[in-house]
């Protein structure tokens, strides 16, 4: 007796389809998965049989049972065949209708007595499934409101016997609840830093245009406070970017279950001891890094030089084209990771440069080594490189500064501008930035990003045009003099 299932095996964020073959025949008795399973799936035979005879359904104890997971060449890894294996053997030893559960994907770990438990990618797996035409899925109550958000119908079953007993026709599960699309609490607001001014429009300029931004100077000056400070000014994510950064978050298992859907733009803070593969992504499976977790979002990445090199290093390409690809003998994974980069830095090890209440003790070489750690490539990504300087007591005492809530709304404005009418250059606009490219001088990559930096500056003015004031504001944020040797 032969019976399938489907369900979806996840190769970086894309779903591939897994046909389980549970196939019952005379003969010595025993029960094996084959198709390239790696531990975990093997483990699923514990899980399966015991939560079978937990749902208190018959084990086939005098038949020699093997599921096949087709195709063969596509490693599967983890726990999340577990219910499809189950209803598969089910099926097979007619207690289930195998046309019934033809209609039917299914995602879920089982545990030992039964329970269904929930696993990470439920919402690639539930769009695969309507790729095939399935319009129903099994899953765990946990998954299900996440993967409706993929236009399927979940089934949330709490446990296997339930799940035997509504493909029975028995039992009509509870309705999913609609996810909450209220956005999440308040963010920290810009109302709390004082003075700061020229960080402060640095920081409105990168949330318009999502430029990268680096924030240098002393200790205690706002650096931290202020990058903290992006995700407020950012507008929500537009319906294709929320689906987007929903799909990396839902294969990290980050989503909450009653409010699947990411609607504000990520901001991910990875401490500098993160490895490699922490921050870019990889580990079995391979599993998104914080740089995909921040994709259409920030990346801040706080007292940059503390950061290990090869970290520093690898993060350079997806700066450049927006995607990570991590090799694997199975095939090669994809994960998007176009974020925004925003780094705080001291001036020096000993943080006394560029404080006029200290003094920098550092050895010339000490600075070499801190400066080379920083490749000049690595900074030449920064579009806005600004300094933060100790505020001056009358700053401190100042009353509250701008909010974050007008300068949203003047960010979200300039996005609109930028998007359908960019401004372009005037000639004295463009002649000033060919001058630029001469004395600074400026590579190909700064020439471009000082560009861009001007037309956002155009746009947040309203201006038609990108006019020499906005050339000339853009390149005084590329290499402030604090910053060289
Ligand atoms: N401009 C400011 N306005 C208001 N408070 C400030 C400002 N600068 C610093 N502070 C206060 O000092 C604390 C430390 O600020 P923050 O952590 O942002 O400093 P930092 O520049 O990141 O320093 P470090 O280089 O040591 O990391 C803040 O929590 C805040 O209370
Ligand atoms: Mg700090
Ligand atoms: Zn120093």
């Amino acid at each position: 007796m032969l019976a399938r299932a489907v369900t979806h095996a996840l190769v970086g964020l894309e779903p591939r389809r897994v046909e389980v073959e549970a196939h019952l025949e005379r003969g010595i008795p025993g029960f094996a998965i084959v198709g390239l399973a790696d531990r975990a799936c093997q483990e699923a035979k514990h899980r399966v049989r015991s939560g079978i005879s937990s749902a208190l359904l018959e084990w086939p104890l005098d038949r020699r049972i093997t599921v096949n997971l087709a195709p063969a060449g596509l490693r599967k890894e983890g726990s999340s065949f577990d219910l499809s294996i189950a209803l598969a053997v089910l099926a097979a030893s007619r207690q289930v209708p195998a046309e019934r559960l033809a209609e039917h994907a299914a995602v879920g770990e089982l545990a030992l007595d039964g329970r269904i438990r929930p696993v990470r990618g439920a919402f690639a797996v539930a769009e695969g499934a309507r790729s095939l035409g399935l319009e129903l899925i099994l899953c765990a109550p946990e998954s299900a409101a996440e993967a409706e958000l993929a236009g399927v119908q979940a089934v949330p079953v709490r446990h296997l016997g339930e799940a035997v007993a509504y493909l029975r026709g028995e039992l009509q599960p509870a309705p999913v609840e609609s996810p909450d699309e209220t956005v999440e609490p308040e963010l920290p607001d810009l109302a709390d830093v004082r003075g700061q001014e020229r960080a402060r429009r640095a920081l409105e300029l990168a949330a318009a245009g999502g430029h990268n931004l680096l924030l240098a100077g002393p200790p205690g000056t706002g650096k931290t406070m202020l990058g903290r400070r992006l995700p407020g000014i950012l507008p929500l994510l537009a319906p294709a970017e929320a689906l987007e950064v929903t799909r990396i978050h839902s294969v990290a298992g980050l989503l909450a279950p009653e409010r699947p859907l990411v609607l504000r733009a990520p901001f991910r803070a990875p401490h500098h001891s993160s490895s490699t593969a922490a921050i870019v992504g990889g580990g079995p499976g391979p599993r998104p890094g914080e740089a995909s977790l921040a994709h259409r979002g920030v990346l801040l990445l706080d007292e940059l030089p503390e950061f290990q090199r090869p970290t520093l290093e690898a993060l350079r390409q997806p700066l450049e084209d927006g995607m990570i690809a991590i090799a694997r003998a199975s095939g090669q994974a994809l994960f998007p990771a176009r974020f925004q980069l925003v780094a705080t830095m001291n001036l020096c090890p000993c943080a006394g440069r560029g404080d006029p209440a200290a003094e920098c003790s550092c050895s010339p070489q000490r600075l070499a080594a801190f400066r080379d750690k920083l490749s000049r490539a690595l900074l030449d990504r920064f579009d806005l490189v600004v300094t933060v300087p100790r505020p001056r007591a009358a700053e401190l005492a100042a009353g509250p500064s701008e909010a974050s809530q007008p300068v949203r709304v003047r960010v979200a404005a300039a996005r609109v501008r930028l998007r359908e009418a960019a401004p372009l250059r005037t000639k004295a606009a463009d002649e000033l930035l060919t001058r630029a490219v001469e004395r600074l001088p400026l590579s190909g990559r700064g020439r471009a990003r000082v560009a861009r930096v001007a037309r956002t500056a155009a746009a947040l003015a309203e201006s038609d045009a990108v006019e020499s004031e906005h050339v000339a504001e853009a390149l005084a944020y590329r290499s402030p003099k604090e910053l060289a040797a």
